[in-house]
């Protein structure tokens, strides 16, 4: 006879899961101010581009955005990875481009992370063709372990771990963007932590 599950139950097919706060909204929030007066400090006076990487960087980039007094301009580019496991591969793919030209531009690339450095590699190599007035990189989350490209961010809010994480733009298989913390994804039945190069 086949068990009825009980109302509330969690499925069986859903390995159970749970985020252990990594860094707290506020800490982030304060970084991001911090950073984002760095950053106008550097280029003081000039219009500033933010180019962010979809969907992961949105969040990063918006709260970026209204931190950095005056004139700031912004847009979106997506790529994909061939599947997790081909990523150190390098098999970067541009999915949507840029709305605008960034020739002549100070442009900002804002990520959620750099872990191998491949996407940024594949796309600091597109942008400079493109004849920028100067081309920096702000990430939020910097995993220095996990390097097989050699790319370094000018601006990050936080070195971390080699763990896998997710809130604050970042997902595992589309969920836990909207967590306004960073937080450790821990899966199973005894809640191990996701190995980070799954
Ligand atoms: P990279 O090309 O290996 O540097 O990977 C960058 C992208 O991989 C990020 O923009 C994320 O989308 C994804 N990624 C890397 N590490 C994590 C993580 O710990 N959690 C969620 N996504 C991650
Ligand atoms: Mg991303």
């Amino acid at each position: 006879m086949q068990k009825r599950k009980k109302a509330g139950q969690q499925s069986d097919r859903r390995p159970r899961e749970r985020v252990r706060v990594l860094i707290t909204g506020g800490r982030i929030q304060r970084r991001i101010q911090a950073l984002a007066m760095e950053i106008r400090k550097d280029f003081p006076g000039e219009p500033l581009h933010l180019v962010s990487v979809l969907k992961g960087g949105v969040f990063f980039l918006t709260d970026l955005a209204r931190n950095i007094p005056g004139e700031v301009s912004f847009d979106f580019i997506a790529v994909s990875s061939y599947g997790q496991k081909t990523r150190s591969s390098g098999q970067v793919r541009l999915t949507r481009d840029l709305d605008s030209s960034i020739e002549g531009k100070t442009v900002i690339v804002v990520e959620d992370i750099l872990d191998t450095g491949m996407t940024l590699q594949y796309l600091l190599r597109l942008f400079e063709q493109r004849k920028p007035k100067h081309l920096r990189v702000a990430v939020l989350l910097d995993k220095p372990e996990r390097r097989i490209a050699a790319v370094r961010a000018d601006y990050v809010g936080f070195s971390i771990p080699n763990e896998f994480v997710v809130g604050y733009g970042l997902d595992y298989a589309e969920r836990y963007r909207n967590l306004p913390y960073v937080g450790v994804l821990l899966l199973g039945r005894g809640l191990k932590e996701k190995p980070a190069e799954d």
